[in-house]
């Protein structure tokens, strides 16, 4: 365990469970209220600050801190730690009045004005100066007051300003362009610029991409992303350089974004961070947002490295940014906080405490709601107070995967770049496909940096990974030659980190590794879709394949049914050293990916944490001789699953078989040594697996 969360954890004793507190919004006799109902819903750390810069400094270089010092002290005498955070994610109007360059402005060359919030431009000199300076007095005044835990360093970096394109953002290109290419061959070399006489000739004819005629230069937009997350780190790393220097030995995090944030790049930032925390918003639109929750949850544990994580925040119920904004159900924030637990979270924290009155998010849900403690939302939010109690001793226990899915917010960027074979590829619909069907098989895995060490998985997954480098390539080569399993998608490994293709048959970075060789892309119609030999359907993509050593696993169909390479691989497998490479040319339907996987998985060894059916969620966390198996059930119907020990929260001994109800949470402490999860068999509610596993 890290030395930030032995400090932590051993300060709260207790799983962390709280909210943004921004008592600002609201006169001082309140605050006397929350502190109460805090103790009374069982909190023990809230984030306080994260919007108070102009209460803070109310002029610019005139600091107050009365505010902050109160709220502290107060909840110090509560026995609630305080998560401080640095309030620059919010400059107040008179900054944009006395640094109206410092303003955000769009590829099309729109200026941002304040009257909102991230209204500053990354790379803004002036920016960074007001910053550093009130961070600085923060750090100086609070480093050693006794209800600091944890500092919060800025709120979700780049959210809304990540990409800025004012004149002062593109001298910071220029140099930031500079210092990685060093003369202007070798970036004209990498930007491709002999294709439509884009060839520069001076360092000042260089612009970021703004709004163009025709498609944008790709390694243009490419570096541009590169380099606006870079800088939203380099403004980390400033602050967080101010805190240590006055606090060394108080942990600090940023609330990352997982999946919710493409333009700023979790796996630059988790190294910065003592611990990480991230926030995690379900989409009321998707019917399965609890999946997309566990798969959030999985790529923090991978930035983590294994370690617990804090869920920084999440909704008690709607949010307001979304174009319906929908409640939860009765028992589902239960569920959702108790599927982050699963999942390595030893912090359970909500956006926001006490819900505003007035301002942007007064129609967003949050702890305590504006009809008060008499109402549904509260019970909820005591209730869950008391189970994270019972769950205490899950503490500091980690998820084990022997299955990694290589995710990476490089090749999101460029897979999505214009100009693509089909505009049909998302990257997160590709890896969620992928994750669904382990999902559903109870398979736990890590999502993790494609040049993550690899050792100690089984399994490595690559739903998609359109640019890789050579060292990352050699890498999961290196795994199966050692003995791994892998199993590629379509469009991976197809061109390297300057976006330029990979010559000579595709997938270039891949070919060996999986023995053949793809001629032609066939993307499909929109809703278009093909018949593989097994009779199942398959859409998005196809590809004319030529085996070099790898064998067919299914087809295409021979006839017109298999769509425009009739009869061609779909799947196939190939031995390499002492593991075998997977290849899968296109996008199998639900049913046929589920299995597939799950036979993939059977033959590299690996284990569900539960035989449990199709909806419900099984996970395993282990703690010191113990192991801790959550169940999940997102279904309306009652599950039976296998499970020896006790039950947690409710304190019953199960002894062969629990049954879990509909919508419910059951969390069973195993026998003292330790389970690896059952051996795989087919969920109950689907067919047996294929014979070519
Ligand atoms: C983000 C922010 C919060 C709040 C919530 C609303 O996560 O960090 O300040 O705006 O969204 O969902």
């Amino acid at each position: 365990m890290s030395r930030a969360w032995d400090r932590l954890g051993g300060r709260l004793g207790r799983i962390a469970y709280g909210g943004d507190y921004n008592p600002e919004q609201w006169p001082r006799p309140v605050w006397r209220e929350d502190a109460r109902l805090m103790r009374e819903a069982g909190v023990n750390l809230v984030t306080v600050g994260v919007f108070s810069w102009a209460v803070l400094e109310p002029r610019p270089g005139h600091y107050d801190f009365g505010l902050t010092d109160e709220v502290l002290d107060l909840m110090h005498d509560h026995g609630i730690a305080v998560d401080l955070a640095t309030p620059t994610a919010a400059p107040p109007p008179w900054f944009s009045r006395l640094h109206p360059e410092a303003l955000p402005v769009t590829a099309d060359g729109t200026r941002l004005w304040h009257g909102s919030r991230q209204a500053f431009c990354p790379s803004s000199p002036a920016y960074t100066e007001y910053a550093s300076a009130l961070v600085e007095e923060l750090a100086k005044r609070y480093a050693d007051h006794p209800a600091l835990a944890l500092w919060h360093v800025h709120n979700e970096w780049g959210n809304h300003n990540a990409h800025c394109f004012c004149d002062t953002s593109a001298a910071a290109f220029r140099r930031w362009l500079r210092q990685k290419y060093g003369t202007l061959d070798e970036l004209n070399h990498a930007w491709g610029t002999a294709f439509w006489s884009q060839r520069y000739g001076d360092w000042e004819e260089i612009m970021p991409p703004l709004a163009t005629p025709a498609f944008v230069n790709p390694t243009q937009h490419l570096d541009h992303q590169r380099f606006s997350s870079g800088e939203l780190l380099a403004l980390h790393r400033r602050e967080a350089g101010i805190l240590r220097r006055h606090s060394p030995g108080v942990p600090l995090t940023t609330n990352l974004m997982g999946t919710l944030e493409k333009k700023t790049d979790g796996f630059a930032f988790a190294p910065e961070c003592d611990l990480i925390s991230v926030d995690h918003y379900l989409t009321a639109a998707d019917p399965r947002a609890h999946i997309g929750l566990s798969l959030d949850a999985d790529l923090a544990r991978g930035m983590a490295s294994g370690e617990p994580w804090i869920l920084m925040e999440h909704s008690t119920s709607a949010v307001n940014w979304q174009p319906r904004n929908v409640a939860k159900t009765p028992g589902q924030m239960r569920r959702n906080s108790l599927a982050h637990l699963a999942r390595g979270a030893d912090g359970i924290m909500f956006f926001q405490w006490r819900q505003s009155r007035a301002g942007a998010e007064k129609w967003h849900s949050a702890m305590l709601p504006h009809g008060g403690t008499d109402t549904e939302i509260w019970r909820e939010v005591t209730s869950l107070g008391a189970a994270l109690d019972s769950l205490a001793e899950v503490r500091g226990s980690r998820v084990r995967a022997e299955v990694a899915v290589l995710f990476d917010w490089q090749a999101w960027w460029a897979l999505e770049l214009e100009a693509r074979p089909s505009q049909d590829l998302r990257y997160l619909d590709l890896v969620r496909r992928w994750y669904e069907a382990l999902w559903s098989n109870a398979l736990t895995c890590d999502l993790v940096h494609p040049g993550a060490d690899l050792s100690s998985y089984r399994l490595v997954l690559v739903p998609s990974l359109y640019a890789t480098t050579d060292a990352d390539a050699s890498s999961l080569a290196a795994f199966v030659e050692r003995g791994g399993q892998a199993a590629i998608g379509f469009f991976s490994g197809v061109a390297d980190e300057h976006d330029h293709v990979r010559l000579g048959g595709h997938p270039g970075a891949y070919r060996e590794l999986l023995g053949l060789r793809a001629e032609e892309f066939h993307p499909l119609r929109e809703d278009e879709t093909i018949a593989l030999s097994d009779g199942s359907r398959a859409g998005l993509w196809s590809e004319r394949i030529r085996a070099d050593g790898a064998e067919t696993v299914l087809s295409f169909a021979a006839d017109a049914s298999g769509g425009p390479v009739p009869g061609g691989p779909a799947v196939t497998r190939h031995p390499y050293g002492r593991g075998s490479a997977w290849y899968i040319a296109t996008a199998p339907e639900e049913g046929t990916l589920r299995d597939l996987l799950r036979g993939i998985a059977g033959n590299a060894g690996v284990s569900p944490a539960a035989n449990v059916p199709i909806g419900v969620e099984a996970v395993r966390r282990h703690g010191c001789g113990t192991t801790y198996l959550f169940l999940i059930n997102h279904t309306d119907q009652p599950a039976r699953v296998a499970a020896e020990g006790r039950e947690l929260l409710h304190g019953t001994q199960v002894t062969g078989l629990i049954d879990v109800p509909p919508g419910d949470v059951a969390v069973i402490r195993e026998d003292p040594h330790g389970h690896d999860g059952p051996p795989l068999q087919a969920p109950a509610a689907h067919a047996a697996r294929p014979s070519w596993t």
